[in-house]
């Protein structure tokens, strides 16, 4: 298949916007594999913020960058996303050229615990405030489990009402398959 699957996609617009020495952000940092992507970019003169709820998910991302070398330019922070505007310093604000979120529930962790659509707005509203122009917010969607549906329709809601001259959203989708696979919603910031 030719056609860009959809985490490859979610990468290639990681790609775009963050470069060696960039700052960027994982909102929800699980298993650490998107961490360990942005520590990879940035490099040792960059910086990762690494925000997860579950003390599961910060341990394992920092197990997996300690086996890496990565550790060193990461902080991780056992915090909700919604809080991030207040626990990146305000020195990093306006440099932020790169937020990935993975929405959904950790994989081979507890299922129950999933990302909400309110905290999840709150953060893109932050990142939307901190992101240097041009700046990328990457969402993966899933949106096959009940609780995923909700927070798509609300998140779908909500970046219809981002204002074009704040920021450009696209949506990219397999529109024929079967069993809810996972889309991506990204915004640029102006
Ligand atoms: C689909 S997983 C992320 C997978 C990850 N990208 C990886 O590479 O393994 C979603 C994660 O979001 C976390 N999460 C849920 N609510 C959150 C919140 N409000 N703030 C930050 N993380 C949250 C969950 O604990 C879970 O680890």
């Amino acid at each position: 298949m030719k056609l860009m699957r959809i985490l490859p996609f979610a990468r290639s617009l990681i790609d775009l916007a963050v470069k060696e020495g960039d700052i960027a952000v994982d909102a929800t940092v699980g298993n650490g594999h998107d961490t360990l992507y942005l520590a990879e970019r940035v490099g040792k003169k960059g910086h990762v913020f690494g925000f997860d709820i579950q003390s599961e998910a910060i341990e394992n991302t920092a197990k997996r960058l300690q086996e890496h070398g990565m550790l060193e330019q990461v902080t991780l922070f056992q915090a909700s996303h919604d809080k991030l505007i207040e626990k990146i310093s305000a020195h990093y604000h306006g440099r932020i050229t790169g937020a990935i979120f993975n929405l959904g529930y950790l994989p081979g962790g507890d299922k129950q615990i999933v990302t909400k659509p309110e905290s999840t707005i709150r953060a893109i509203e932050q990142l939307l405030h901190i992101l240097a122009p041009e700046g990328i917010i990457v969402l993966v969607v899933y949106h096959g489990h009940p609780e995923g549906a909700i927070e798509r329709d609300a998140l779908l809601e909500y970046v219809q009402t981002l204002d074009q001259k704040q920021a450009h959203v696209l949506r990219y989708e397999f529109i024929n398959q079967i069993n809810h696979p996972p889309f991506i919603i990204a915004i640029e910031k102006r």
